[in-house]
């Protein structure tokens, strides 16, 4: 491998600093075609429209934001929008290359009809839309790989959305402190979470993650897939509770088992469900490692673990002999798609 042993994550404290300045302007109107996008208004819904390591993103806006917001945010991996969006919604088309066809496919419909969006990328087509149009645009910092830019994709939308909405102070406050805690996870790799890769490489993970904080069980699923290629199961409580958990009471060979702690579910019913898990994992004897995450916020705790999870499925890679930048399939997909749009 020729990138640093970690990849970007030693820089990703100062990449997500970074981003969370990056200035974003978002005038009242805009002007395309024979259309006119407002930004000015009160908006019915959020959309955040991307895929993979960018579409990611959007839901760790999602579990940071929704519960103190009265509108949804729908996070969308999808060629197209939801049929009920409309010019009352906001849309933020976010790609970390700029070029991903679903992702320029979603924001074209919102110059169609008139739906207000802001785009975020290091460049790319999408950029180049935005410019012509005169839409807001956000220019990131660029990383080895969209998944490795996490922190540029995140903390940009985090200050979009705030902006966009009218909550700004709060949401920079709050993802301002939660960089203390990606900075932490980076720290506390060695002693936490390194242990794990020899436990779960060239097995099949299951990894149960409370609702609240589901977009850490979608990452770890997604670092798995692309830097250790490993295949993961994401169970997020209570739902899992209902079907996956029914699979535990036979043992099935190379399986392993992540439960994720929180301080922020811990004292709630969530905690009631984590707790309720572990006790019946331990009746039937199954094993299961439990990820303690540490944060002052929900945002703090998604980012601390998506940090030394993502760190650990590097050191998955090395174990199993992968290269964990090397994602030959998915580029081989994106060349026909491409090619056909
Ligand atoms: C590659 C990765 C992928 C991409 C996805 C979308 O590192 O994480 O999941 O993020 O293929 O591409 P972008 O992010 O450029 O829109």
């Amino acid at each position: 491998m020729s990138q640093g042993q970690y990849i970007d994550y030693p820089r990703w404290p100062s990449l997500a600093e970074e981003s969370l300045r990056i200035d974003i302007k978002i005038p009242e109107k805009v002007r395309v075609r024979d259309r006119e996008l407002n930004y000015g208004g009160t908006f019915r819904g959020v959309v955040i429209s991307g895929m993979g390591g960018s579409g990611i993103a959007g839901d760790i806006v999602r579990d940071t934001l929704q519960d103190r917001l009265k509108i949804p945010i729908v996070v969308n991996k999808d060629l197209h929008l939801p049929p009920y969006v409309d010019d009352n919604y906001l849309v933020i088309a976010i790609s970390y290359s700029g070029n991903t066809a679903e992702t320029i496919r979603c924001y074209e419909t919102c110059i169609d009809e008139g739906i207000p969006v802001i785009t975020i990328s290091t460049g790319g087509k999408l950029k180049e839309l935005a410019e012509r149009n005169g839409t807001p645009h956000m220019t990131i910092p660029k990383a080895t790989a969209p998944r490795y830019g996490l922190p540029c994709l995140l903390y940009s939308c985090l200050r979009a959305l705030g902006k966009a909405l009218n909550i700004e102070d709060k949401v920079i406050n709050e993802a301002e402190n939660s960089i203390n805690y990606i900075r932490k996870g980076v720290e506390d790799y060695e002693r936490k979470f390194k242990s794990l890769a020899d436990k779960l490489a060239n097995k099949f993970t299951m990894i149960y993650t409370p609702s609240p904080i589901a977009s850490l069980g979608v990452r770890f699923k997604n670092d798995m897939n692309e830097n250790a290629k490993q295949p993961v199961a994401v169970c997020i409580i209570p739902e899992s509770e209902h079907n996956d958990l029914a699979i535990h009471i036979r043992e099935i060979e190379r399986l392993e088992i992540l439960v994720v702690d929180a301080p922020s579910v811990r004292d709630t019913e969530h905690g009631v469900h984590v707790t309720a898990l572990t006790k019946v994992l331990d009746e039937l004897g199954r094993r299961y490692y439990r990820i303690e995450l540490e944060g002052d916020s929900r945002l703090s705790e998604i980012m601390y673990g998506v940090t030394g999870l993502g760190m650990m499925t590097i050191d998955i890679a090395r174990i199993v002999g992968v290269d964990p930048v090397k994602i030959e399939a998915i580029d081989r997909v994106k060349k026909y798609v491409t090619a056909r749009s």
